[in-house]
C-alpha cells in the first residue's frame, strides 16, 4: 500500500526569487498537510551525501554545487498516496515537460533549478525525512 507522506525541498534559485510563499500556497491548494518544515542552507558535503544516488552521473557536481548555493526550505508532507500526488503537483523534473500549472512550470528556471525537489518511493521519502528531521520536529 502506497504511504501517505512524501518529502520536498524548495531549491536556491527558487527561494532567491522569492517563491517559497507562492510554492507553500500551491501545496496547501494541492491538500497536504506539513509535518516537518525547516529553513536551511546545506553544507557541499551534505548535498553530496543527500543525493549520493546520483553520484558518477553528469550532472551530480554541478547540482551539489547548485543545492548548496543558498537556502533551501525541507520539508514533510502528508496526503493519501503522497509521493504520486505530490509529483503530479510537481510537474516532470525537466520544467520544459512539465505540465501547466505545475510548481516546476510556474517556477522553475531549467532541469538543475527546478525549483523542487520531491521524493520518488516511499523507501526514499523515509531516507530523505530521516536525513533532515528528528522525530521531535514532526507534527
Ligand atoms: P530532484 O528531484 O532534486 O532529483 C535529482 C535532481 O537532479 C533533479 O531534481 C534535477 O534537478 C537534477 N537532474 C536530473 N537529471 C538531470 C540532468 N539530465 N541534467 C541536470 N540536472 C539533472
Amino acid at each position: 500500500m502506497a504511504g501517505n507522506r512524501t518529502f520536498t525541498m524548495i531549491k536556491p534559485m527558487a527561494v532567491k526569487n522569492g517563491f517559497i510563499g507562492p510554492i507553500i500556497n500551491k501545496i496547501y491548494e494541492g491538500g497536504f498537510r506539513i509535518v516537518a518544515m525547516k529553513f536551511l542552507k546545506l553544507s557541499l558535503e551534505q548535498a553530496q551525501e543527500f543525493y549520493a544516488v546520483h553520484k558518477g552521473k553528469s550532472f551530480y557536481d554541478d547540482l551539489c554545487v547548485f543545492m548548496s548555493s543558498g537556502p533551501i526550505v525541507a520539508a514533510i508532507l502528508e496526503k493519501e498516496n503522497a509521493i504520486e500526488a505530490y509529483r503530479e503537483l510537481i510537474g516532470a523534473t525537466n520544467p520544459e515537460e512539465a505540465a501547466e500549472g505545475t510548481i516546476r512550470n510556474l517556477y522553475a528556471t531549467s532541469m538543475q533549478k527546478n525549483a523542487v525537489h520531491g521524493s520518488d518511493s516511499d523507501e526514499n521519502a523515509i531516507v530523505e525525512s530521516n536525513f533532515f528531521f528528528s522525530e521531535f520536529e514532526r507534527f
